[in-house]
């Protein structure tokens, strides 16, 4: 099936690759829409015009029928893709006529009332509420889902990155009413040792994500070591624990099948080389991610892998490490990297929500660039994720309206898909409108957009464009296109 923006992941809950929306398919640009994706795209972009208007304001369907269960996540899914979450909007969920397993609230604007009206009632087995609003807080949605009996002991997959723990202080901890609780990604959010104290003791975690919180100590992980497989912990700026110290935990995690110690390059640890260097640790791993530390080798990295055939991935963006034969990324052991653009794309793919190394990965993108002579429209397509999900990011949009440029200059556009050239465009003018006053991002996307292929091909409003720059004085792209 063809997708419009973004195919549901088929959730292995184990996957290593949290994000369970916005994730784009491969090659569908290419392809026409689907009829479910024209539908659900009309139906969400003209939503008021199927609805009636409750007495409290909140929307509901006038259509008597039921959705079928799939039909109706895709619809939400769709929705706050758009941005179109709030407390009106999410009232067509209320009821009966829809059903919903895996919801993805991604973004909403929405109250805790609202939340709990409008999602608590399903048969949820996934929640995906990454940086939903500040009003509503991580304790609201959970007693909100602890609410419904089924929930408690069948929502197995939860994602709450970006979101605020509570207002209350001191809080009361909540997380074990989620009994049935496999996976759970909890990242930027100020989240301590008592809460992962708690977390741990779920009967069922298998996978967990606490990167960039607060945790200074993770000695509480010992009580789910007999159940945990996949443990991600990129940038857990507070840990106050020697490396000794840390790898007395990690070696007792015996079912560990991904482990992801990344960081951003601001620490001088040596807690990768050291987990490198131990020969009886992490027998079962497969995917090992050590991007952005210090003082890791091509040598000390092979050495691992040699000792764990089954490996499939290895992380080494923002490292030294990576260059080796053993290393190019080709074959069955993946890598993240920066030696050359399988490693490069392989990191655009897994690192698409960490800011730090997608600029890094576009950075070396770009110098990679003016040795592509073929069309790239996968590589492209990266590059527009990256630029996505982070548009407030000036080095983000710095480094990839560059890939742009050099992706889409002259004969290389002409083989890139219309619509992911729409996506670029609509991306590039997002781009100049949040940071208008800064010369050379300006004078990129200006430059990209100066495309006979996106001016005289790609659909976009040419006179609301050029409105908005006339308010901004960009006399060249008027110009362009005028
Ligand atoms: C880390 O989490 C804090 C909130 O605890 C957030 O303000 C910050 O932006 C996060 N850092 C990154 C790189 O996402
Ligand atoms: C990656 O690098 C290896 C050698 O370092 C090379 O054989 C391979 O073709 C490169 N792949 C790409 C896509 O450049
Ligand atoms: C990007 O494209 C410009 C213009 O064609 C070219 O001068 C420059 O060398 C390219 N940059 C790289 C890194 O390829």
């Amino acid at each position: 099936m063809h997708v419009l923006f973004f195919t549901f992941l088929e959730t292995n809950l184990l996957a290593f690759v949290f994000p369970l929306c916005f994730i784009l398919g491969s090659k569908e640009e290419a392809s026409p829409y689907s009829l479910l994706d024209i539908c659900l795209n009309f139906l969400t972009t003209h939503l008021e015009k199927f609805c009636s208007a409750r007495q409290d304001g909140t929307l509901c369907l006038q259509e008597p029928g039921v959705f079928p269960q799939e039909v109706a996540d895709r619809l939400l899914q769709t929705m706050a893709f758009h941005g179109l979450l709030n407390d009106g909007t999410v009232g067509i969920f209320r009821g009966n006529q829809m059903r919903l397993k895996r919801a993805c609230i991604r973004k909403a604007k929405i109250s805790a009332v609202a939340f709990r009206k409008a999602f608590c009632h399903h048969k949820l087995v996934e929640l995906d509420a990454t940086g939903v609003n500040a009003d509503i807080t991580i304790t609201d949605i959970i007693s909100g889902l602890g609410s419904n009996k089924w929930i408690q002991q069948n929502l197995q997959c939860l994602v709450l990155n970006s979101l605020t723990l509570s207002l209350e202080d001191p809080y009361e901890r909540c997380f074990n009413q989620l009994s049935g609780l496999r996976a759970l990604s909890i990242t930027n959010v100020l989240f301590y040792n008592e809460d992962l104290a708690e977390v741990a003791s779920l009967p069922r975690l298998e996978s967990l994500d606490i990167s960039n919180t607060s945790i200074t100590d993770i000695t509480a992980l010992l009580a789910c070591k007999d159940r945990l497989k996949s443990l991600t912990m990129h940038h857990l700026k507070c840990l106050k624990m020697t490396t000794t110290q840390i790898l007395d935990v990690v070696r007792e995690l015996k079912y560990l099948n991904h482990l992801d110690i990344s960081d951003d390059k601001q620490f001088t640890s040596d807690i990768a080389l050291r987990l490198l260097e131990q020969k009886d640790i992490l027998p079962n791993l497969v995917s090992l991610d050590v991007s952005g530390r210090k003082h890791v080798t091509d040598k000390a990295v092979e050495a691992f892998i040699q000792q764990r055939p089954s490996m499939q991935f290895v992380g080494l963006l923002a490292t030294d490490a990576g260059y080796s034969e053993f290393l190019t990324g080709e074959g069955h052991l993946k890598v993240s990297g920066e030696a050359n653009e399988t490693q490069i794309a392989e990191a655009l793919k897994r690192y698409s929500e960490r800011a730090f190394f997608v600029r890094e990965a576009l950075f070396h993108l770009f110098s990679l660039t003016h040795v592509m002579e073929k069309t790239k429209p996968e590589i492209l397509k990266l590059v527009v994720t990256g630029m996505r999900n982070h548009p407030m990011n000036l080095p983000v949009q710095l480094a990839a309206s560059a890939c742009v440029f050099n992706l889409t200059k002259q004969d290389l556009a002409v083989g890139m898909p219309v619509r992911l050239l729409a996506d670029v465009t609509h991306l590039l003018l997002k781009a100049m409108e949040h940071f208008p006053n800064h010369q050379q991002l300006q004078k990129n996307c200006l430059l990209s957009l100066c495309s006979d292929r996106i001016l005289q091909d790609v659909p976009f409003n040419r006179q609301v464009t050029v409105l908005k720059l006339k308010m901004g004085q960009n006399r060249v792209l008027e110009i362009c296109l005028e």
